[in-house]
């Protein structure tokens, strides 16, 4: 189905890769990996109406803070907590399932929750992905009339209704979502999550171990640039405001600070990260005041 972007059996070395890059607060990995195994093991054992737990994680942020990579590497740590049994991991792309037909979105998501997602869940526990969930549950109350409403509107019922089905009928099945806007998602979604994370920007710490990482990454094949690993404090104070992504990005492209840096990055200098570093932050000040 279209609609699923990926699937797998977990765990996986891949995913577990996805829960070691980003850094956030232990205690944040640590909440979110205990609720989700709770989650799974009360609805497994527990019908739904003495265990009103509806399965369903939402990890909310601004762009780039590592809210999908932290999704899927705790899918694998649950995963690995359901050892030896482990479990199948779906993630679902609600744009593939946005349509101008009319009625199209609404079936592909009944077709979803009632049929794809229980038949993978039948013989094994079942983590879904629904990544971006504001378009998949846009928010009833602020569609506006122009933009194919009712379609809108019908689609964040049938996922609605959707999870209702899940809650009830599959309880193997673990949910978890992300998405930029909390105000963009439809309120009865959220008020199904048993937990909602807010993932905010880097720290300056969480910002230095990222810089230290990303530097390592790249002394592993250029080992000049481990030098530079001595200035990771003054880095994270001059990128104060950005994301994880463009952390990475900014500390990657310091390397085209010239084609000589490019060919060779043993050639990298602690100048010029902090120039790339100065300029991608006044860029990003620039933004948030337009
Ligand atoms: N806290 C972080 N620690 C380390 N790396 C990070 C962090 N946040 C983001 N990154 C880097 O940014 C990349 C992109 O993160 P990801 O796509 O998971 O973000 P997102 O929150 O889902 O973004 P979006 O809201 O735009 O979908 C990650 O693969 C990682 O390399
Ligand atoms: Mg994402």
């Amino acid at each position: 189905m279209e609609a699923i972007a990926d699937e797998c059996r977990l765990p996986s070395d891949a995913f577990a890769a996805a829960w070691d890059a980003i850094k956030v607060d232990y205690a944040v990995r640590d909440r979110l990996l205990a609720q989700a195994v709770l989650s799974l093991q009360l609805r497994m054992r527990f019908s739904f109406e003495v265990m009103p737990v509806h399965g369903l994680i939402v990890l909310e942020g601004p762009p780039g803070t590592g809210k999908t990579t932290l999704a899927r590497g705790l899918a694998d740590r649950v995963a690995r907590a359901l050892k030896p049994r482990g479990a199948t991991f779906l993630q679902v792309d609600p744009h593939a399932m946005a349509s101008s037909s009319l009625g199209k979105s609404q079936r592909e998501v009944t077709r979803l929750f009632q049929q794809v997602i229980p038949e993978r869940a039948a013989n094994s526990p079942c983590i879904v992905l629904l990544d971006e969930v504001e378009t998949l549950a846009a928010d009833r109350q602020r569609l506006s009339l122009e933009a194919n409403p009712i379609d809108v509107h019908r689609a964040t019922d049938a996922a609605l209704a959707g999870i209702d089905l899940l809650a009830r009928k599959a309880r193997n099945v673990l949910l978890l979502a992300t998405t930029n806007f909390r105000t963009a998602v439809d309120r009865a979604l959220l008020s199904r999550a048993d937990w909602i994370e807010e993932i905010g920007p880097p720290g300056e710490e969480a910002r230095r171990v990222i810089i230290l990482d990303s530097l390592q990454t790249l002394a592993s094949r250029w080992p000049g640039v481990t030098q530079l690993c001595d200035h990771a404090a003054d880095f994270a104070r001059a990128s104060a405001g950005l994301d994880g992504r463009r952390l990475r990005k900014a500390i990657i492209s310091a390397a085209a600070a010239s084609l000589e840096t490019a060919q060779d990055p043993n050639k990298l200098r602690a100048e010029h990260v902090m120039q790339v570093l100065a300029t991608v932050t006044a860029a990003q000040v620039e933004g948030t005041a337009r």
